[in-house]
């Protein structure tokens, strides 16, 4: 019988360099987006799809990330005794899920990030968050990725168009639909530049990946940046077995950089309840101010 993901893979060794100096000291997945460190979003998305067991790729100055999935009960006694209930269930919400650290060691690469999950994941296909890439809940990616894995039982990618000034930041695929928003991927490149890019179909930071993808990344050399490249084993995959890119046409933010960091804080503010209305309220008076400069 086919096994289903219940186990994700989030790498969160990265150093965070494009948000000194916020991150000399405390992890850029901790920056707060609203009032949530920015990878809480990426573990809550896994958590709505069934997923339970967290596998955390970290390196140095991480640690405040396994702090903060951690119980934390002379915070929530003492949230007990002052009546605040429903913030000590905010903040118990996440109890009930497993999280394994392990260290990531050298900066080698995505693919080797991966690859240190290998002894936690087992023999089971799981899924990957980066959690830069900030998913608007209601748009339901990795929901949708499930489904499209418990029907093909195939490694899934999430794809998005993206303009060809951008192009050279991501893995970018060449592929035939198969059915709407689906590619049968035939082939794929790390962050190539723009005149030499097969598509303008990008890879963003959600995998569906079947433990076999191990043994690829351990026959990839190092590629692009010299890093051992998740792009550069599924490449070797997919000449073996079927990979699949579906096409996600909804909300993405990348808050791995400033602007797209400033945005995802925005959309998701005007979407909180406790500050959407005034915010909203602010928001606009920012646009009129804007509106009288121009
Ligand atoms: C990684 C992957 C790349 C993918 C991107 C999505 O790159 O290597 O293929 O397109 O994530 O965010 P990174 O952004 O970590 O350099």
């Amino acid at each position: 019988m086919t096994k289903k993901v219940r186990k994700a893979v989030l790498p969160t060794a990265g150093l965070g360099t494009r948000f000194l100096p916020a991150t000399k000291a405390s992890p850029k997945e901790m920056l707060p987006i609203v009032d949530k460190p920015m990878i809480q979003y990426a573990v809550e998305e896994a958590e709505a799809c069934g997923i339970s067991e967290f596998i955390m790729v970290t390196g140095k100055s991480k640690r405040a990330i396994e702090d903060h999935f951690d119980y934390a009960w002379e915070l929530e006694e003492n949230l007990r005794s002052k009546g605040e209930h429903k913030m000590l269930d905010e903040i118990r919400r996440l109890n009930h899920l497993q999280f394994a650290y392990i260290r990531q060691g050298l900066p080698l690469g995505l693919g080797h990030a991966i690859h240190c999950s290998k002894a936690f994941v087992n023999d089971e296909p799981f899924a990957v968050l980066l959690s830069d890439d900030i998913i608007d809940p209601d748009d339901k990616l990795l929901k949708n990725m499930m489904k499209l894995y418990n029907k093909y039982h195939a490694t899934i990618l999430a794809l998005q168009r993206v303009p060809r000034s951008d192009i050279h930041r991501y893995g970018v695929i060449a592929g035939n639909e198969v059915q709407k928003n689906l590619f049968r991927i035939t082939d794929m490149v790390e962050k190539p530049a723009a005149s030499a890019a097969p598509s303008d179909l990008a890879i963003i930071g959600r995998y569906i990946l079947t433990p076999d993808i191990f043994r690829f990344i351990e026959t990839t050399i190092p590629g692009k940046g010299k890093e051992i490249q998740l792009t550069d084993a599924l490449k070797a995959l997919l000449k073996k077995k079927p990979v699949f890119g579906f096409l996600f046409e909804g909300r993405r933010y990348d808050a791995g950089d400033k602007a797209g960091y400033l945005k995802a804080t925005v959309e998701l503010a005007l979407k909180s309840p406790s500050v959407k209305d005034d915010f909203r309220k602010y928001l606009l008076s920012v646009i009129s101010k804007l509106q009288k400069e121009i």
